[in-house]
């Protein structure tokens, strides 16, 4: 039987949350926080900004933003288990933070004892799991994702699982990989490890799962909705990839409601600034902000079709070793005899941002990467920009 009382850190188990005199009373003449009463130090403020109360603390429960932000995966719920899905997602399931990054590094504090527990990852995936374990003193436990497909390698995840492996973090569509996480595999993952008598939680980092979607269906891969049917699931989503809003830093963590407790009692209370659930309410309102972000989400999938049509066409450039379940691609590129080279895919890399201001990203050291480059889908013209230049560089390499 899965027990969260034997996963989270006993200190967290017993803490005390901050609660300030807001928490009771709201209204009135509010002397209680040491805000400065005057107002904002600011020039030409707009009517926006002073409806926003710069001045005094912000909302440290967000109830408004949760429950917008779970309507909308609410009315979608996971494909696999649509039918049996017991409790649907309450505001009491989310925890928010300052982009996942700061989800990533909750979760660690909250289960992992420094120099004791380790957290257990799918190479090549993404670079801030293990920075945030060595900073917190948490061993990284390595189980590389199969190759070619990218997916879960589930015999020998189980047979990593031990007493001290505490999280394991799945990322779903995979960076690098841009490709999902089936479904199915997870399922059997959260089941199997419970079956097995671990005592640990499976982290799903659902960064990219809107590049994933049909919006017109009424089901999702998203298994952000299975939380309260998996007490040891958590699924990490943030505003910055697919609602184009890196700049606001906003991260979602969903989980049981008994651990979404323990994490909110461990933010700090007000991480979450007024400015950013104010773009953020916007962002997740469905009569405005979903509507674009589904407009950018079907351009930048018409868009990645077209960069990979016109790459193939390139010498020297070789095949989409990831999957297409993302906002970006993950492509070969090639030496002279037709192999993969991260020699050749370096110079391409430098010569690209150096002499032409054109960045993307070289992966050619992640395992299975070889001569690897991660190019994020931009714009039509830049996209064009990207292609012209990068058949340039090419050409003069290989010279
Ligand atoms: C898989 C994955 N998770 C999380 C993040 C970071 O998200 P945030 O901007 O919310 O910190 C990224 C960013 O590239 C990512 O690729």
């Amino acid at each position: 039987m899965f027990d969260l009382k034997q996963v989270v850190r006993p200190n967290i188990l017993s803490l005390e949350p901050y609660r300030c005199a807001r928490d009771d009373f709201k209204t009135g003449v509010l002397l209680d926080a040491n805000e400065n009463t005057y107002g904002p130090a600011l020039s030409n403020i707009s009517e926006e900004e002073k409806s926003l109360e710069l001045n005094r603390y912000p909302d440290p429960h967000q109830i408004d933003l949760k429950q917008q932000i779970i309507n909308f995966r609410n009315s979608r719920p996971n494909v696999f288990l649509k039918d049996v899905i017991k409790d649907k997602l309450t505001p009491q399931n989310l925890c928010l933070g300052v982009g996942s990054d700061e989800s990533i590094d909750l979760l660690l504090r909250c289960i992992c004892k420094p120099s004791v527990d380790k957290m257990l990852i799918c190479p090549p995936t993404y670079g801030m799991y293990s920075i945030c374990a060595t900073v917190n003193d948490v061993e990284i436990v390595k189980v590389p994702l199969l190759y070619p497909s990218f997916q879960i390698d589930i015999p020998s995840i189980l047979k990593t699982l031990d007493e001290n492996v505490k999280l394991v973090y799945l990322t779903s569509p995979g960076n690098p990989t841009g490709k999902l996480i089936q479904v199915k595999d997870v399922i059997t993952l959260l089941e199997s490890s419970i079956s097995q008598n671990w005592q640990g939680l499976i982290v799903v980092d659902e960064a990219y799962i809107d590049f994933t979607e049909d919006f017109t269906s009424t089901t999702s891969e998203s298994v952000s909705t299975l939380v309260n049917q998996y007490p040891n699931l958590v699924v990490l989503q943030t505003l910055s990839k697919s609602f184009g809003l890196a700049g606001i830093r906003l991260g979602i963590t969903y989980s049981s409601t008994e651990l979404a407790y323990y994490l909110n009692a461990m933010k700090y209370p007000y991480n979450i600034s007024s400015l950013t659930s104010n773009v953020a309410m916007r962002a997740t309102n469905i009569e405005s902000g979903l509507k674009i972000m589904y407009e950018y989400v079907s351009n930048t999938i018409k868009q990645r079709q077209n960069v990979l049509d016109q790459l193939q066409t390139i010498k020297g450039i070789g095949r989409n070793i990831g999957g297409l379940d993302s906002n970006f691609i993950l492509v070969e590129v090639l030496d002279k005899q037709g192999q993969p080279s991260n020699e050749v895919a370096q110079k391409l890399y430098n010569e690209l941002a150096v002499a032409n201001e054109v960045v993307v990203r070289f992966r050619g050291k992640e395992v299975n990467c070889e001569g690897a480059l991660r190019i994020t889908i931009g714009t039509a013209d830049e996209n064009q920009i990207l292609i012209d230049k990068l058949k340039q560089c090419l050409a003069e390499i290989n010279k």
